[in-house]
């Protein structure tokens, strides 16, 4: 490290908060020495990296580098990266209000399942006046499941609970969550699912969690469920879901992230009338957001404190 204050920061990412971002980190930390790749220090020596995933023209990171901040909530680009030595720590960005862009998503779609969004619009289509033959469901009687309960998926299920659906959430290791009935590990995924009316994944990546969206898991799912992919490409098994919503198991799929992206013009989901593509834009961190939770992470390393929010703790 360079010294106590002098902190070098390569940001190493352009996203389209990259300005703001600069902008507020400078007021918060004015001591820290900020670079933006492909502009690097005279030595190359730098102590903090800052980046959503690593540019290609970036060579071997320096011995001076003490952790990688992610600029997401999903970390998965970085995790796997093999330029990133396994010493180094790595800690994502926890913003509250990307937190509560992604609870906006949710809730948009599980009142779209309350509201069967896809048939009324599939019945204007056809200026087909179709009269409702039974009562409406009050939320309590829509199950709506969310799969990852980390910092995001345990607000968007609270939040959910709150408004009053019956909402069943899982992850990997047990969490408690207000309002919201908890399961843990692979029989307790089942168990979550079942009978869901809808269905919203927010599970990192991760070789368990890998095309975890699956014909399996569809089966389990009330008929006509909603699902919405609000984590990563790589968990969505895309012909699973092209069967299910053959099958009327899933009537109605929102995705925000995709295996690649942008997704290519010819994919079959652009053109699907009971898919809804959204350009990963659930949750865009804010630049004050994003500069609070890299300042916290700056304090901590400071005063020699364990970083927060680390998703990999480095090791020498
Ligand atoms: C968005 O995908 C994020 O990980 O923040």
């Amino acid at each position: 490290m360079s010294g106590l204050f002098d902190l070098r920061i390569l940001l190493a990412d352009d996203l389209a908060f990259t300005d703001a971002f600069e902008a507020e980190l400078r007021a918060k930390e004015p001591d820290v020495d900020l670079y933006r790749w492909p502009s690097l220090p005279d030595d190359g020596h730098f102590d903090v990296l800052l980046a959503w995933c690593l540019p290609d023209g970036l060579g071997r990171l320096p011995d001076s580098l003490a952790f990688v901040f992610c600029f997401g909530a999903g970390a998965d680009q970085l995790l796997s990266d093999p330029r990133i030595p396994t010493r180094v720590p790595i800690a994502r960005l926890v913003d509250e209000n990307q937190a509560a862009q992604i609870t906006d998503y949710a809730a948009h779609v599980a009142f779209a399942r309350l509201l069967d969004q896809v048939t009324v619009k599939e019945d204007q289509a056809r200026a087909l006046w179709s009269e409702a033959d039974g009562p409406r469901r009050p939320r309590d009687q829509l199950r709506v499941a969310v799969l990852g309960l980390g910092h995001i998926g345990a607000r968007v299920a609270s939040e959910l609970a709150r408004l009053g659906f019956s909402v069943q959430g899982w992850s990997r290791s047990h969490k408690s969550v207000p309002g919201v009935e908890t399961f843990a590990g692979e029989d307790g995924l089942v168990t979550a699912v079942e009978a869901a009316d809808v269905l919203i994944n927010l599970l990192p990546l991760t070789a368990e969690t890998e095309d975890i969206l699956s014909q399996k898991l569809f089966a389990r799912l009330s008929s006509g469920a909603y699902v919405a992919n609000l984590g990563r490409g790589g968990h969505l098994d895309e012909a699973a879901l092209l069967g299910a919503l053959e099958s009327g198991r899933v009537g109605a799929a929102w995705l925000d992230a995709f295996r690649q992206e942008p997704l290519v013009p010819d994919h079959p989901f652009w053109s699907h009338p009971r898919i809804t593509i959204t350009p990963h834009l659930a949750g865009i961190p804010t630049a004050s957001g994003a500069a609070n939770s890299l300042a916290d992470c700056i304090d901590a390393f400071r005063r020699g404190f364990p970083l927060p929010n680390l998703v990999r703790p480095g090791r020498i």
